[in-house]
């Protein structure tokens, strides 16, 4: 057997070998950037930048760290008046904030369905939905990518309570999910659904409410993950439902009972990007623009993925060739970015292109045509 040393550096070299070697690189500034989550440019933006510190100095009782779990001295009044401004713009019975979407999604699954429950999950889920279904004692199943004969077959047989979990905009493709045929569905089976909702937060409903909301679907989802690291600009998540999963969520999930609560400074961040936001409401359809003319610019010319959101993707199948195809548009001044297997299954590799209130009409056309000229 060989060392530890040794065995590590094995699995790194059988990954460089498929072409599929993750590496840490600054970002790239000098780059447009068609590549962060910083749909609404919230997180660029100075003038939020000076309300979060203005009002971060001018609130007396911040602390510079929460101090503790939330269950003992992490719970500051700054924090439970962040939660109790998230339940109001998410319209919401109640909600926990939590210091990320990936402990959030975490904790929801790995506490709250129970051994002898089911978990049905989109194929395409994010990893965190994933190994919060790995750390649950239910069973959980897959379903192919938004297929709803493929879900409905599998509820039938399903037993226990029933837990859907989706995305509203996945996060690889930008593709939504049918949201309403899938509350149908989980009604019509007595399941409950759940919604991740990373990538349509800030970017849609009012107030950045998410997709959810402006469906009016709220009242018939059991519960939504909201993510402010993305659309929002910040960092953090909110899961939103009912007071009694709040409560079970306090009691019962490891990743929020075992962890720092998020500090004054992440809450106040948090509740000056919606205010934000709610002063600066032309931004998501500044987003919608940019979106329509990239998908104008691109028809007939580029393999997308069809989607509607800031996400665009570019099927260009195979590790090496869309390494050699990113590689040569950051040459030209292009920050997009490889979606190597096996974040995403071989042979589906694809290009991703994220949209932003702040790439001009110039820069999206560029984009669009240097895209092209690589493919022909
Ligand atoms: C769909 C989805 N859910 C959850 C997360 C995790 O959110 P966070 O980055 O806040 O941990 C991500 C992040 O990439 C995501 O894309």
């Amino acid at each position: 057997m060989p060392d530890n040393e040794t065995r590590l550096s094995n699995l790194l070299d059988k990954r460089s070998a498929s072409n599929s070697y993750r590496s840490i690189n600054l970002a790239a500034s000098q780059l447009i950037d068609f590549s962060s989550n910083d749909y609404l440019g919230l997180a660029r933006s100075e003038s939020l930048k000076a309300n979060i510190l203005k009002a971060y100095t001018e609130s007396a009782s911040s602390k510079n760290g929460s101090t503790g779990s939330r269950l003992l001295t992490g719970t500051s009044s700054i924090l439970e008046a962040t939660e109790h401004e998230l339940t109001q713009i998410f319209e919401t019975k109640a909600g926990l904030l939590f210091s990320s979407g990936y402990m959030a999604n975490l904790a929801f699954f790995s506490s709250v369905p129970q051994k002898d429950d089911t978990i049905l999950y989109d194929e395409l889920s994010h990893a965190c939905i994933k190994d919060g279904c790995r750390l649950s004692l239910a069973r959980k199943f897959p379903f192919r990518h938004n297929d709803l004969n493929q879900l409905e077959q599998k509820l039938s047989k399903a037993e226990g309570n029933i837990y859907i979990a989706c995305e509203s905009v996945y996060s690889m493709d930008g593709d939504f999910a049918p949201l309403e045929r899938l509350v149908e569905l989980a009604q019509q089976y007595g399941a409950k659904l759940v919604v991740d909702e990373a990538h349509s937060t800030g970017s849609f409903g009012k107030g950045g409410a998410g997709l959810v909301n402006a469906l009016g679907l709220r009242e018939k989802v059991y519960a939504a993950i909201h993510t402010f690291g993305k659309g929002m600009g910040v960092h953090g998540a909110f899961i939103s439902g009912s007071k009694t999963l709040r409560e079970f969520l306090i009691n019962f999930a490891r990743p929020f009972i075992y962890t720092t609560a998020p500090s004054d400074f992440e809450c106040i961040s948090i509740s000056q990007a919606f205010r934000f936001l709610e002063k600066n409401q032309s931004l998501q359809q500044d987003l919608q623009a940019r979106i329509a003319l990239f998908q104008t610019l691109a028809h007939g010319k580029l393999p997308l993925i069809q989607s509607s959101s800031s996400i665009q993707a570019i099927l260009v199948p195979g590790n090496s060739k869309i390494k050699q195809m990113s590689q040569s548009m950051y040459d030209q001044g292009f920050d997009v970015r490889p979606i190597l297997s096996p974040t995403v299954k071989a042979s589906e590799e694809r290009i991703r292109i994220c949209l932003h209130t702040y790439n001009s009409q110039e820069e999206i056309t560029k984009l669009v045509s240097t895209l092209t000229t690589y493919l022909s």
